[in-house]
């Protein structure tokens, strides 16, 4: 299972990457509202730092606008994959540079329908979005399932990334899934490697040793 890092803040995306696991990054135009930085400046101090796929979303909503910030984007660096939204422009947009072999990631996907057509437009990354569906009472988990059953079924080959993940039983249940990527925020990627009965077993070692030879 791949490990993205769901930021903007160049601070967290540099200590995630030195853990040693990152496998990629994804921001959107909130998480870069919050940096309070330029987007295009931004994405190439962050594909300075991470080599692998690193999601650049595009702000317009109708087909042309999506194809000319797709190839500006994409221009940034080799490993820039464009996020666009999974809606009819989005889709077409992702089938035209599919064909043109910019990398896309299809965001905002919250039911499997969405994730079956971006797969047939030749999409690289599907991201459905869990905790805003159960933000809603619904069941994020479930459309990761649905995906991965379709996506099995057929055999496409767009990656299943699950996005806004809150906490780790997100990440656990995600796993178990067989997403193929989360995405995940730097709060949460502290806490995967978390168990108190490590922080106290460490504790005892070094207090049995220490009692013995001092
Ligand atoms: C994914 O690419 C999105 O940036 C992200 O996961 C959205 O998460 P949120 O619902 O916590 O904003």
């Amino acid at each position: 299972m791949e490990l993205y890092i769901d930021t903007a803040n160049i601070d967290e995306i540099r200590e995630a990457h030195d853990m040693g696991v990152l496998d990629g990054v994804t921001t959107n135009p909130s998480l870069i509202a919050k940096e309070g930085v330029d987007y295009a400046k931004r994405l190439g101090e962050i594909c300075e730092v991470v080599k692998g796929p690193v999601s650049a979303e595009v702000l317009a909503l109708d087909f042309e606008g999506m194809m000319a910030e797709g190839r500006e984007r994409a221009k940034i660096a080799d490993n820039i994959v464009v996020k666009l939204p999974s809606t009819v422009a989005g889709v077409k947009a992702c089938k035209a540079m599919s064909d043109e072999g910019i990398r896309t990631n299809l965001t905002l996907c919250f039911q499997p329908l969405q994730a079956l057509m971006v797969a047939k437009a030749g999409a690289f990354l599907v991201s459905p979005f869990i905790g805003r569906l159960d933000d809603i009472a619904h069941d994020g988990m479930e459309v990761i399932h649905q995906i991965r059953t379709i996506y099995d079924t057929y055999g496409y080959q767009t990656k299943v990334l699950a996005a806004s993940i809150r906490h780790t039983k997100h990440m656990v249940e995600c796993a178990l899934a067989g997403a193929d990527v989360a995405t995940v925020p730097f709060s949460v990627i502290t806490k995967m490697m978390n168990h108190p009965l490590t922080d106290s077993g460490l504790e005892k070692f070094v207090a049995d040793y220490n009692k013995a030879f001092g």
